[in-house]
């Protein structure tokens, strides 16, 4: 019996046989009843709770925010399993001399996998997404706008002043005090030691061995909103065995316990993302959120949204990055509805790093806004951009229909005559490969004497048209860009990236 290895893509043979509850380890796939049907499952852990055996599972081929805690019974123990591959020697570490491989090796790497397990269509790259900041470009002397033209609510800290970057240190919430107490330490560190004594100390862990697959949070509570998280993200260790997780909606510091979570609620007084509202319509707010000066901010915010990322990796270095925070306004404040990060300055011409609705606001358009959002900013900046790959399987659904729509917007504008493919990029700040891409996607490009035509089939007409009307009955929002207050930033080098 020979089958594919998951992590490298190369066969390997598979040993199957019967298993009982008594054999079944960590690493097993066996068959799992799924909602009515069996499929084939990947042990990732076990527990007992009141002696009773539980394993969590990874459905093979399914994306992982499907992983589940199922007891035994749904196990189907009458059907051969696959036993786990024995552990290969690594050629590196023997040579080296240093420790043996062991299950987590073969655990990185298969993360890794599930990384690239949305493969980029487009591309067919697989490019990480975490990043080491590069060295700045010469010159440069911090233009900061500061585009808050409308009042805010009452409560609201004035933003993104100097003064903000000390009260990034007020906010600092548990989580960070080893880190701030530690902080004399830090300053002698270089950047790398600083990441890993976080990544490494306390209860931040973030450890690549099997917990790491494994969901660590069960429910969280966040203003209003109760959510169920998809991922795993290194919260402190202790909190995997809370019920509920209390996010605060302003500050996002996070707590396990309802009274420490409303004794925090009395003190805290942010209404609002820390820093630029730097566009405002009838419905929603954008705030650019400076990686670096909120550095406690933007790592909550990175914390909160790895629950619901599979492939995101940037926890701690948030320097190099702007945060561009989409919020709904009431009587009591800004709530957070989705972001995108943003590079400071992306060799790769990247218009966007990562994006994320919160789950409770999905489907309901705001993924568009933020992506159109993104283009703005680039059409501002003069530029061409793209997100950062690889796109994430919701990632690439929001996407393709963002280009799909934008493109046959201009394509079939009253009165538009011809435009080529740089055309359609340069109005959309699209990259020119984007652009051909989604054309190919669309099957709108046909070849023609050694040139590339963009044809418009009737039934793409009539599907657009459709669309447009629904949207136009829905009322469905639109960013205006007349109301976007903003002009490129630029930065030193030092303020791109960590300068203690
Ligand atoms: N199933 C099918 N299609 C979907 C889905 C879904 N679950 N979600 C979005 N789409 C498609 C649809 O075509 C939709 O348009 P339609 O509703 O008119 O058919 C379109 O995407 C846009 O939908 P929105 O409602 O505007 O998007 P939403 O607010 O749900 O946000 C986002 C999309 C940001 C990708 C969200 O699903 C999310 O946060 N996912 C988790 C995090 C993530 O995967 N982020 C992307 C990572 S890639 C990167 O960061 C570069």
């Amino acid at each position: 019996m020979v089958a594919r290895d998951d992590a490298t893509g190369t066969p390997d043979p598979v040993e199957k046989g019967f298993a009982t509850l008594n054999t079944l380890r960590i690493g097993v796939k066996a068959m799992v009843e799924k909602d009515g049907e069996y499929r084939k499952a990947e042990l990732l852990s076990m527990r007992t709770r009141g002696d009773v055996p539980y394993f969590y599972v990874h459905y093979v081929d399914f994306n992982k925010r499907l992983d589940e805690w199922i007891p035994a019974s749904r196990i189907d123990l009458s059907q051969e399993v696959e036993w786990p591959a024995p552990e290969k020697p690594d050629k590196k570490k023997a040579s080296g001399g240093q420790k043996a491989p062991g299950k987590n090796q073969k655990r990185a790497r298969t993360e890794s996998r599930d990384v690239s397990a949305t493969p980029d269509l487009l591309t067919g790259k697989n490019t990480n997404v975490s990043k080491a900041p590069r060295p700045a470009k010469a010159g440069g002397k911090e233009n900061r706008v500061d585009g808050t033209p409308h009042p805010l609510p009452e409560g609201a800290s004035a933003s993104d002043t100097p003064k903000q970057a000390s009260e990034d240190v007020e906010m600092m919430d548990v989580s960070f005090t080893d880190a701030k107490a530690e902080g004399e330490e830090m300053k002698t560190m270089t950047r790398e030691e600083e990441i890993e004594k976080l990544r490494t100390s306390g209860s931040m862990t973030q450890n690549p061995t099997e917990i790491h697959r494994v969901r660590n949070l069960t429910r969280l509570q966040m203003g209003k909103y109760e959510m169920e998280p998809w991922y795993f993200s290194p919260y402190p260790e202790s909190f995997q065995d809370a019920e509920l997780i209390y996010i605060d909606e302003f500050c996002l510091s996070y707590f396990d316990n309802r009274r420490a979570f409303e004794r925090h609620r009395k003190k805290c007084t942010l209404v609002h993302p820390p820093g630029n509202e730097i566009y405002r319509d009838d419905h929603i707010s954008f705030f650019e959120v400076d990686g670096r000066r909120q550095r406690t901010w933007c790592r909550n915010l990175c914390l909160l949204s790895k629950l619901f990322l599979d492939h995101k990796t940037l926890y701690y270095d948030v320097d190099p990055f702007l945060f561009y925070c989409m919020c709904t306004r009431d009587e009591t404040g800004c709530h957070l509805v989705g972001y995108f990060s943003k590079e400071k300055d992306s060799a790769e011409g990247y218009n966007l790093a990562c994006i994320l609705t919160l789950p409770q606001y999905q489907r309901r358009g705001y993924g568009r806004l933020l992506i159109q959002f993104s283009y703005e900013l680039s059409k501002r900046e003069g530029k061409q951009g793209s997100p950062e790959k690889p796109l994430s399987d919701l990632g690439l659904l929001s996407y393709r229909q963002y280009w799909r729509e934008v493109l046959l917007d201009i394509l079939l504008e009253p009165g538009r005559e011809s435009v080529s493919e740089s055309e359609l990029a340069q109005l959309t700040a699209m990259t020119d490969k984007d652009v051909h891409e989604t054309l190919l996607v669309l099957n709108l490009l046909r070849y023609h004497r050694g040139n590339w035509v963009i044809v418009l089939p009737d039934h793409i007409v009539e599907q657009h048209r459709k669309r447009q009307e629904k949207e136009k009955q829905k009322g469905v929002r639109k960013i205006d860009p007349s109301k976007l207050q903003w002009k490129p930033p630029v930065f030193t080098a030092a303020s791109r990236t960590w300068n203690w």
